[in-house]
């Protein structure tokens, strides 16, 4: 049981979703945004201390060859979605979402700006990625702000300090500005910290249009789409997908507020929409 709390620091994976919204609040002035350590419960520091330790290049290459081939069997979105509602908070159940309910709050708020279908759809699905906690992976490689590995580590990740116990960080090769990659070569070249982000892309890479692979795959990649940072390694067609990156941020960030979905109501058009993009069954 140790063993599982010192690599479960947070009690709900959401501390994290709650620590990256206040961070990002609306009207924040930049040089709020630089006293985000104020905004970190102990339980959220170690958590970063622990993601910035233990995710090196290594880990992500392992981590990528584990799940990447969707080799863990075929299930339909909606019961990878009830497989994920599992994650339910305990500690305080009349304000807290399920995570179905996070889901369709953020779509909903798609929905109701009058996106397209598939932006609404990834909406919905974006989180579908964390069900790794739940095959048994620390938090540390399910959530977490994602960073490139294998280069040096922009100052724009949120406590950089942390940095420094990653074994990467001994390795000169990993610390240039390009590292392991050229200029430029494209994200889809770049290895990011290991996540749900990476995993949901994956898995529904093959059925959604590639504005929405982009939001799904860099939707936890804060130091870039928010920061800016790490253009050294994007193509100009990287940057220009990450407008719909950013356009999908605040729908994930501040959905929370919002009222809570009548699932009875929508959830009629929630099966049409995803029957009209993924099959029965798709491999996860
Ligand atoms: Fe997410
Ligand atoms: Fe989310």
């Amino acid at each position: 049981m140790a063993a599982v709390l010192e690599n479960q620091p947070l009690q709900e994976l959401d501390e994290w979703d709650d620590f990256v919204a206040s961070r990002y609040k609306e009207g924040k002035s930049e040089d709020e945004f630089r006293n985000y350590k104020a905004d970190a419960n102990p339980t959220v520091t170690e958590f970063y201390r622990q993601n910035h330790a233990y995710q090196t290049l290594q880990f992500v290459l392992g981590k990528k060859a584990e799940y990447c081939g969707l080799t863990r069997g075929q299930k339909s979105i909606w019961e990878m979605a009830e497989y994920l509602n599992q994650l339910v908070d305990d500690s305080d159940p009349d304000t807290d979402l399920t995570q179905i309910e996070h889901l369709l709050q953020t779509s909903e708020a798609v929905r109701k700006d009058g996106h397209p279908r598939w932006f609404v759809l990834t909406g919905f699905v974006h989180d579908l990625g964390k069900v790794l906690c739940l095959y048994g992976e620390p938090q540390w490689a399910v959530v977490g702000d994602t960073f490139p590995v294998g280069c040096a580590y922009s100052d724009q990740i949120v406590f950089p300090e942390f940095f420094a116990a990653n074994p990467d960080s001994q390795v000169p090769e990993y610390q240039t500005k390009y590292g392991i990659y050229e200029p430029n070569c494209g994200l889809d070249k770049v290895h990011l910290s290991w996540g749900h982000d990476e995993y949901i892309y994956q898995v529904t890479r093959n059925y959604l249009p590639e504005p929405a692979q982009y939001m799904l795959r860099y939707h936890s990649f804060y130091p870039a789409h928010r920061h800016g940072a790490y253009k050294h390694l994007m193509t100009e067609h990287d940057e220009r997908m990450f407008n719909w990156v950013r356009a999908f941020n605040p729908y994930d960030l501040y959905s929370k507020g919002r009222e809570r979905p009548n699932m009875k109501e929508i959830l009629p058009y929630y099966q049409d929409l995803v029957a009209e993009f993924f099959p029965d069954k798709i491999n996860w």
